[in-house]
């Protein structure tokens, strides 16, 4: 029997991938950019055992036989092709990130199960290996596996993975609106906005392009062009779903009152930007020195809608994947 246990925590995009050219291998239609943040750990720990006649997930101590375990059981079917066993394994996640609520609870899932069950079953893969990896899971895992600014490159199944690329510290200012599960899963929502979106095909070519000139503000140090990409892809992308039929709309009208209290921030002289990915939930970059005054601004905009209750944290940029020791300190 032999155990290990990772951790990995979730990545929000400035770039975002939305829509894959390979739906089995989980490559992505374009490149993309994002920030490893440093809260909502995912902790998990893969006990491989001959004894087991099949696979077992437990997510935060609830025993799991559903769709979330199949594609655990998928996902672990992947590194015993390559590790060449037929062993099955227990799976114990500890998940802090709100499950399905578009805060990238995959990303930080799949990161940690592929930095865990890689060394439980004894593969020896450096950081593209666990990149691509993790990938096959869920696409925007690819980048929890790298820490601060990550770079996850479109390509085939040898090229495509995420690397860290040098960046400015970046804060970001989590508000988490609705921590119930989606309604349509981001899978289901590329999938339909390839197929029905007729500015599917925009979308591809203006992410490319802001993807290079994000890469180039990032190594310049240029936050106000950081933040203005940011903003400009997150809208383009939930612009481009919306026109998909039936049409994908995942931000709320707290979502939209967020985005409008960020532009007049700017207004004020702060540079703060907004992003939001498959959920109403905003995600706000700005100077780390700016950071408390955004989140305040944020609470006071969120306190202002009734009935609301929303969470508004302040991270900053993140570890990358990896083991740790059962008790919790770093192996
Ligand atoms: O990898 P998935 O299925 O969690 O898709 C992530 C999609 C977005 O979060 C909306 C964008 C992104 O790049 O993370």
């Amino acid at each position: 029997m032999t155990t290990a246990t990772a951790q990995a925590h979730p990545n929000i995009a400035l770039i975002k991938y939305w829509g894959k050219s390979d739906e089995s291998m989980s490559l992505p239609a374009t490149g993309s950019l994002s920030l490893t943040l440093d809260i909502f750990p995912t902790t998990t720990t893969v006990e491989v055992d001959e004894a087991l006649t099949a696979d077992a997930f437990e997510l935060n101590g609830t025993v799991r036989d559903d769709d979330a375990a199949r594609r655990v059981s998928t996902f672990l079917d992947l590194v015993r092709a390559q590790a060449g066993t037929g062993a099955h394994a227990r799976v114990r996640s500890t998940n802090t990130v709100p499950t399905g609520a578009g805060l990238a609870s995959s990303a930080s899932g799949f990161a940690a199960l592929a930095v865990a069950a890689s060394a439980a079953y004894g593969l020896d893969l450096d950081e593209p290996g666990l990149s691509r990896l993790a990938r096959r899971g869920s696409g925007s895992a690819s980048r929890s596996i790298i820490p601060n600014v990550a770079l996850w490159t479109e390509g085939d199944d040898a090229s495509s993975y995420a690397r860290e690329v040098p960046a400015p510290t970046i804060a970001m200012v989590v508000v988490t609106l609705d921590a119930g599960a989606k309604h349509v899963s981001s899978r289901v929502a590329m999938r339909r906005t390839i197929e029905t979106s007729p500015f599917f095909p925009a979308w591809v070519t203006s992410t490319r392009v802001s993807l290079d000139e994000m890469v180039a503000a990032c190594a310049a140090g240029d936050f106000t062009r950081i933040g203005e990409l940011t903003e400009a892809n997150a809208l383009r992308m939930h612009a481009t779903m919306q026109a998909a039929e039936p049409a994908i709309r995942y931000l709320s009208p707290a979502s939209i009152a967020l985005f409008d209290r960020v532009v007049a921030l700017r207004a004020e002289g702060i540079e703060a930007y907004a992003t939001a990915d498959a959920g109403p939930n905003v995600a706000v970059i700005c100077p780390p020195a700016d950071a408390e005054r955004v989140a305040a601004a944020l609470r006071e905009t969120t306190a202002a809608i009734p009935g609301l209750s929303a969470e508004v944290l302040v991270a900053g940029p993140g570890p990358g994947a990896h083991l740790v020791d059962p008790a919790g300190g770093a192996a």
